[in-house]
């Protein structure tokens, strides 16, 4: 199984960090392959806690590659302070490990005022962001307009597209938005400084990936965000502005389709969301609080509290289907331990009456649909130490059954505490067939 896809089936924070990393010392290499540093994925070894935001979360390991693909968009600034504080901590992060596609797009300053200008503008109806440039940097890939890796490397180009780009954004920020504008020559002189620390990590991440994967290697792609902030198939426009879903590691890497050969998607146990937008197995309650509080829900990027909620398989299993899941990882399972009784949300229900089984494009539709619950009992035993499915509460054993049979897709891993070794091993999600 050449290439194995670690994709987000819900709103993103499912722990995919955590299972990257686990997975990561048995593959050759870790690639990203969309998203930004809208990321944060978190890495729990021993004491030390580490979050990822750009930088594959497999980088922890020794003697492993890590990508950043050309569908990433990269903040040099953020790229280049992750790997000092990465160094700073004892990990190895020189270009020997780390590569950088020469063909990603570069996340540019006037990308983030325009997206915090933007968000202010929409007052209410605020998509929420991270307010790091995300969205406007997909738009510039998209209108043609982008500056990439490759640019800071040819100074004169880059200080072509630059001043260009300036000239059009400041007149939006300022005859717009009514903000501050930027200094196109402030930016081109830190972004030749960044050219300088960044250049002996570019490379052409697809090459060498078809080299690694010619000679029999095995390569993880580490999928940021979820399946519904999905820019297609997420509850648009309330997502972010890439595609997570699995197939985009193709385009994002520069990898053809066949060398995908399995998805594992990461589940977390409960539901979260950060931002705004429609989330129909929410609570408002003292079970919201305690998912809240006892899963530490608390966003890795901005610290927003998360908003948190049933575990809902619509949701999930619509993720199943989008993004090709061929077996599981359920994860956070122990902060429900000592609810009396878990909800799951199987089906929503129209206010004609009607069922609904798969989220309807039309959020005004949406937003007339509630809840259709499944109640279980749940249990009370601490399963921080679970190690194989036998060790867990029959009660508990039941509420992962229910679920892999709710979203129709085998479990392979069980997440029970955020280190490596709170896993339980159902089946190898690196030797699963694709379902
Ligand atoms: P990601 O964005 O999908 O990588 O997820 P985040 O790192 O943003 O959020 C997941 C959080 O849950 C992190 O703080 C992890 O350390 C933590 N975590 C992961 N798996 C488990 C688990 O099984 N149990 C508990 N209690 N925490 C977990
Ligand atoms: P990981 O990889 C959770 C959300 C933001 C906002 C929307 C759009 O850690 O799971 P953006 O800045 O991307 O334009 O914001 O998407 N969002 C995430 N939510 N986890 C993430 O990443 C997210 N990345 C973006 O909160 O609602
Ligand atoms: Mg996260």
């Amino acid at each position: 199984m050449p290439g194995v896809v670690v994709v987000g089936a819900q709103w993103g924070d499912e722990g995919k960090g955590k299972v990257v990393d686990l997975l990561t010392q048995r593959v050759d290499a870790v690639v990203r392959f969309q998203g930004g540093n809208n990321a944060g994925h978190t890495v729990v070894v021993g004491q030390d806690k580490f979050i990822l935001h750009l930088i594959p979360s497999g980088v922890l390991h020794e003697n492993k590659s890590c990508f950043v693909g050309n569908g990433v968009v990269v903040d040099p600034e953020v790229f280049i302070a992750e790997i000092d504080r990465l160094e700073q901590r004892g990990v190895d992060v020189s270009p020997r490990k780390l590569r950088l596609s020469e063909r990603a797009h570069l996340i540019m300053p006037y990308h983030k005022a325009l997206d915090v200008a933007r968000e202010k503008a929409k007052g209410k109806s605020a998509i929420g962001t991270t307010g790091r440039g995300i969205g406007p940097c997909y738009e510039d890939k998209a209108a043609r307009v982008g500056v990439r890796v490759v640019d800071l490397l040819e100074p004169e180009i880059l200080t072509e597209k630059v001043r260009a780009a300036t000239t059009e954004k400041n007149f939006w920020l300022k005859e717009y938005f009514g903000a501050p504008t930027l200094d196109a020559e402030a930016i081109i002189a830190d972004y030749l400084r960044y050219a300088e620390r960044l250049r002996p990590f570019v490379t052409d991440v697809s090459v060498e990936l078809d080299h690694m994967l010619e000679s029999g290697g095995l390569v993880l792609f580490e999928g940021a965000q979820g399946v519904h902030l999905d820019i297609d198939h997420g509850t648009y426009p309330y997502v972010t502005s890439s595609n997570p879903v699995a197939g985009a590691a193709s385009p994002g890497a520069g990898v053809g389709p066949k060398r995908l050969s399995g998805v594992l998607g990461i589940v977390k146990a409960y539901t979260t969301r950060v931002g705004s937008g429609p989330f129909i197995a929410e609570l408002e309650d003292e079970n919201g609080r305690w998912m809240q509080e006892k899963g530490a829900e608390f966003g890795s990027t901005t610290g927003r509290p998360r908003r948190c909620g049933w575990l809902d398989t619509v949701v999930v299993r619509q993720s199943v289907r989008l993004a090709g899941v061929s077996c599981l990882c359920v994860t956070k399972l122990d902060v429900l331990t000592g609810l009396k009784t878990l909800r799951i949300c199987t089906a929503y229900k129209l206010d004609d009456g009607s069922i609904v089984e798969r989220i309807p494009a039309s959020l005004g539709v949406l937003a007339r649909c509630t809840p259709i619950y499944e109640d279980l009992p749940g249990w009370e035993e601490d399963i921080s130490q679970a190690r194989s499915l036998e060790d867990l509460p029959d009660n508990c054993q039941r509420y992962l059954q229910r679920l892999a049979e709710l979203v129709g897709a085998p479990l392979a891993l069980v997440s029970v505490g955020p280190e490596r070794d709170a896993t339980i091993v159902v089946r190898d999600p690196l030797a699963v067939k694709e379902a």
